[in-house]
């Protein structure tokens, strides 16, 4: 038997009720804030997340599904929503009108070492805003995943906060971590020795030498930054403690992706299982570093199947409407037709109708209507067609009515 791809997963019965209510959550929330919904493709040219992502980080260098296509160009399946839709905005200069508020959700594809909540396909719902560079913006977009995961019912979440400052300042701060760091560099791990030069600040978040007390007791960028930085920083606390989002400052954040400027931060759970839920930051210089305008942006994006995980971990009971308004059954297949007509009419109504068209015996009609914990049963047969009307059962009191044909969509209207 043809198995699952290591690092992907079905999504189907209950877990696919909880991907669909949590999705859906997501869009209201994005849509309450005037968030429009945007889609952009799978496949892009590598070169965009090489030059977008960074030629450095683990995600280019390790991570992505890379293929040349029959026409010999370097193709990429996205690892990432964040360059794709810089390229969209670019491509179709919606820089025209700003601010653009954009919403997603997405699969994703990164090539790591699957264990819990890490997977080889990897869904992402997420925010980009752009046209503005303000702490008050920054506090909005936080404030939007954080509120999010509240309304989830999520209740050990904390926002973890730094600010990795601007280019000159990170050029300095990373001069000073090569000079800190380079005389006990052989007591690290394969990666660190090479971050080094590249990009030492990734050296802070190692998975595997970022506990040393050396990494602990390692300059802060936060000393390095500029007081513009700082007042920046610090405006956005003030304002993410007015929003009441519990946040903490770490000073050792710095993220994996190359575009970050000043503003970065994760969601995290207490028990940090699998790493953060979401994470994101500012990315000022985007756009400009694809040869577009230089427009200032912020954005962020939740691991979708990481928020699902946390959800089962804290025993969360989602509000998942499963039940149908009304189940029809037919007594016998000749009122097949008549049935699913009267079920199109109340579909149409926006009732949630389901029967059988499988020709189920009576009492296995029975069954599927407490199957689908209906509220209401209708039944249907030789008679109820001859004068026009159905029964209907309250599956609960178990009491039965005749209705009108021509009446029932009242009837529903005033009994569900
Ligand atoms: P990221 O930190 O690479 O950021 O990913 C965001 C979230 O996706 C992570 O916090 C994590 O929850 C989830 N995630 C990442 N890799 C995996 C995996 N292999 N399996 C399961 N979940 C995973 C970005 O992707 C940025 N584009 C976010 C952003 C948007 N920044 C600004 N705008």
């Amino acid at each position: 038997m043809i198995q699952k791809i290591k690092g992907t997963y079905d999504v189907y019965g209950d877990l696919s009720k909880k991907h669909d209510y949590v999705r859906k959550l997501f869009q209201a929330v994005c849509e309450s804030y005037n968030y429009n919904y945007i889609e952009t493709p799978l496949l892009e040219r590598s070169e965009l997340f090489h030059r977008g992502v960074g030629e450095t980080t683990d995600i280019v260098t390790k991570e992505t599904y890379d293929f040349t296509d029959r026409g010999g160009r370097n193709n990429t399946i996205r690892p990432e929503g964040t360059a794709g839709i810089a390229r969209c905005i670019l491509e179709n200069k919606l820089y025209n009108n700003l601010p653009l508020k954009l919403w997603y959700y997405g699969s994703m594809y990164r090539y790591e070492r699957p264990q819990k909540g890490r997977y080889r396909e990897l869904r992402q719902m997420g925010i980009e805003t752009y046209g503005s560079h303000n702490p008050i913006v920054d506090a909005e977009v936080i404030s939007l995943g954080y509120n999010f995961l509240k309304e989830l019912g999520l209740k050990n979440i904390k926002v973890k906060l730094n600010s990795i400052g601007k280019s000159e300042t990170r050029n300095k701060y990373r001069e000073a971590l090569i000079d800190y760091f380079k005389g006990n560099i052989d007591e690290f791990c394969e990666d660190c020795k090479e971050r080094l030069n590249k990009n030492p600040l990734r050296i802070l978040d190692c998975k595997i030498d970022g506990d040393k007390d050396i990494v602990k007791n390692a300059p802060s960028i936060l000393d390095y930054l500029s007081d513009e930085e700082k007042e920046y920083f610090n405006k956005i606390k003030e304002y993410l403690d007015s929003l009441e989002v519990e946040y903490i400052v770490d000073n050792r954040l710095v993220r994996g992706l190359d575009y970050y400027t000043e503003t970065v931060f994760e969601y995290v759970t207490e028990k940090n299982e699998f790493g953060s839920i979401g994470g994101g930051g500012r990315y000022d210089k985007l756009l400009s570093s694809l040869d577009g305008p230089d427009i200032p942006a912020i954005g962020f994006a939740f691991g979708f199947d990481r928020v699902i995980s946390e959800i089962e971990n804290e025993e969360i009971k989602l509000n998942i409407n499963e039940e149908l308004d009304c189940y029809i059954l037919t007594v016998s297949e000749n009122e097949s037709n008549f049935a699913l007509e009267l079920a199109n009419k109340l579909r149409m109504c926006g009732f949630k109708i389901d029967l059988d068209l499988t020709g189920k015996n009576m009492k296995s009609q029975f069954k599927e209507a407490d199957r689908y914990k209906t509220k209401l049963v209708m039944i249907i047969g030789e008679d109820e067609i001859k004068n026009n009307e159905v029964t209907i059962r309250d599956n609960i009191t178990k009491e039965e009515t005749k209705v009108s044909v021509d009446n029932i969509v009242d009837y529903f209207d005033v009994n569900l």
